[in-house]
């Protein structure tokens, strides 16, 4: 079963990646974000599958992840950034 982790999961483009690797039913994935209860659009994404795994951390809950695994991880989608007028335009390779 691959594992994804998608670190900024609680909104935008890290939260479709949630939705959208979830719709396998093989994945199994992992949202990282810093407020759990404030991340509501994910909660209602979460309720209605079975394989998110929320996590509250940012950029090193690795090792949270990797206690579930069994410190196997597969994809890690670090999707996590503040957007502002001076990267806005940047792509994912900047
Ligand atoms: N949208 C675009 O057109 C576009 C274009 C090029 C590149 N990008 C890049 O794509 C990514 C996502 O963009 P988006 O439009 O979906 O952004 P967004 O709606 O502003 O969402 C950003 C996400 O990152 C999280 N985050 C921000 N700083 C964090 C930190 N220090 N630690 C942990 N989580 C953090 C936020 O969590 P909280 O809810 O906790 O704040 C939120 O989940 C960003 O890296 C952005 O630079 C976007």
């Amino acid at each position: 079963m691959p594992s994804y982790t998608v670190v900024g999961a609680s909104r935008g483009i890290g939260l479709e990646y949630v939705s959208q690797l979830a719709s396998r039913s093989d994945a199994m994935v992992f949202a990282i974000v810093r407020n759990p209860e404030g991340s509501t659009h994910l909660k209602d994404v979460a309720m209605s599958s079975k394989n998110i795994h929320i996590i509250p951390g940012d950029v090193g809950a690795a090792k949270q992840v990797s206690e579930i695994t069994g410190g196997k991880l597969d994809y890690l989608i670090h999707n996590a950034a503040s957007t502002n007028v001076n990267t806005v335009y940047k792509g994912f390779d900047d």
